[in-house]
């Protein structure tokens, strides 16, 4: 019988799904390790592939002790294939097939629809490590430096969940999917990655931090709503990604409180009261808050842009389908199946945004998106509670949904953080203040000095509260390969 909880180390590549027993599957994946590996290799700074770090890796997907930390050099991470255990009887939540069995192989009418969402996601997995590649050699800590590193290695293994699906359950077409995945690049003009926030860079740790919250949340989201899937590789590859992502959000959520801090503490010791007294606050080393709002507001507005439009015949069909339900779908009080329910969607109408019904259906991008809100509202409220706290006059917001967006019913649509549309003009006049400029960048650039000293942080953000697995605050989390 096989062990579907443990993760098995008997072949090249670990997994939970029997692959020592599905040659044919094996030998596409054994073909396919060198370009992962050569990907890897050509990516990460050389000192750092030698380095040891201390990294988490996956020994099974119980819930309650699936993972255990080592010291281990990045290119011999074991990457391999994890799917969350099969739920006894399962059904399919949702769409025109709700309540009949969960399909374990592809249904022939939906080959064409289940890949693409499987490419798309697969696509942004390596992508963010792409964008991410550089910021080791400007690491504020260990610490954060093992944070990167931990990221990189789940999205790599996050492409490898995607790869074994195309491999497995797609033939031909999928070994050619997986081939292209390692051949698109971010930022590249010839073969770009799909979507557009994972072509921007990533290019310091800030940014990083903004990523993770925002961008990595909808990544999320995305998974959320695959889990949900009838078919079952697909949702039980989904389930397990999730585990792992949690710790993506928590990275972003802590990075970006802990830039705060470090502010804060600074403006305080040298008794500045005036968040906006900016060139005083950097003159200390850090970033002042109005810069972290507009960084903010970047990142956020990439990130609503990724749930596409908000009314959207993919996004029904795929409902309508059984492939990609809702937040939560099975805790949503419906008929899942949303025949002649309606959804609010904001429009531009007459020059003035407003909601509007739409077909609940063909709203399902706009629903999932809503979800990401309230969700990404929770950090952001807790930063704002630190500032309180601190007795600093600041709060951040997040920009009104119309704000900064190339996709969807705003797309092109001039409208300021608050959502009133303006002119081009004004809007333009004041793009600077709400959007980072490149002077922003510049001064963020100038305080990425790396800081490799165990137990010490960068000026510009504070210690962690608790180390990685309860390590002490010296613990070195990276030993430095320096070559
Ligand atoms: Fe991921
Ligand atoms: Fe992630």
């Amino acid at each position: 019988m096989l062990d579907l909880i443990n993760v098995s180390y008997d072949t090249q590549i670990p997994n939970n799904v029997g692959l020592s027993q599905d040659k044919k599957v094996l030998k596409a994946l054994e073909k396919w390790h060198p370009g992962y590996i050569n990907w890897w290799n050509d990516l990460i700074p050389d000192d750092f592939q030698k380095s040891l770090v201390y990294l988490r890796t996956a020994v099974s997907v119980d819930p309650k002790g699936w993972a255990k930390f080592d010291y281990v050099k990045m290119p011999e991470y074991r990457w391999g294939i994890l799917l969350a255990p099969e739920v006894e009887d399962r059904r399919i939540p949702f769409g025109e097939h709700a309540g009949e069995k969960a399909w374990q192989e592809i249904p022939g009418e939906y080959r064409s629809m289940l890949r693409r969402l499987v490419v798309i996601q697969g696509d942004t997995e390596p992508a963010s490590v792409e964008q991410q590649r550089f910021l080791g050699l400007t690491a504020p800590s260990l610490y954060d430096l093992r944070n990167l590193f931990q990221v990189n290695v789940e999205e790599g293994r996050h492409l490898w969940a995607m790869v074994y699906l195309l491999q497995k359950y797609f033939g031909r077409d999928g070994r050619e999917e997986a081939d292209d995945l390692l051949r698109r690049n971010s930022g590249s003009e010839e073969a770009p990655r799909m979507l557009g926030a994972f072509n921007e860079e990533t290019p310091d740790w800030l940014s990083f931090f903004m990523f993770t919250y925002f961008t990595d949340r909808d990544g999320r989201m995305q998974l959320e709503s695959l889990a949900q899937s009838g078919f079952d590789p697909l949702s039980r590859t989904c389930r397990f990604m999730l585990t792992e992502e949690a710790h993506h959000m928590f990275v972003g959520e802590t990075g970006v409180g802990r830039v705060i801090q470090a502010t804060v503490d600074a403006m305080q010791k040298a008794g500045i009261t005036d968040p906006y007294d900016i060139n005083k606050i950097r003159d200390l080393g850090v970033i002042d808050l109005p810069t972290m709002q507009k960084k903010l507001n970047l990142h956020y507005t990439l990130s609503l842009d990724l749930f596409g439009g908000e009314v959207s015949t993919n996004a029904a069909n795929a409902f309508n389908a059984g492939i990609k339900g809702r937040f939560q779908e099975l805790k949503i009080d419906d008929d899942h199946k949303l025949h002649g329910a309606t959804y609010p969607v904001s429009q531009v109408v007459n020059g003035v945004i407003q909601k509007v019904d739409a077909p609940a259906l063909t709203a399902v991008n706009m629903r999932l998106r809503d979800d990401y809100v309230k969700d990404a509202a929770g950090g952001v409220g807790r930063w704002n509670r630190a500032l309180k706290k601190a007795g600093v006059e600041f709060q951040f917001e997040m920009p009104h949904e119309a704000f900064n967006r190339q996709i969807g019913a705003f797309a092109g649509v001039p409208a300021d953080p608050s959502g009133e549309i303006i002119s081009q003009e004004a809007w333009d006049a004041k793009r600077n203040e709400w959007l980072p400029t490149k002077e922003d960048g510049a001064f963020i650039q100038s305080l990425m000095q790396p800081c490799y000293e165990p137990g010490q942080y960068a000026s510009w953000i504070s210690a962690p509260k608790v180390g990685i697995d309860n390590k002490p605050g010296d613990f070195e989390y990276v030993q430095l390969h320096m070559a």
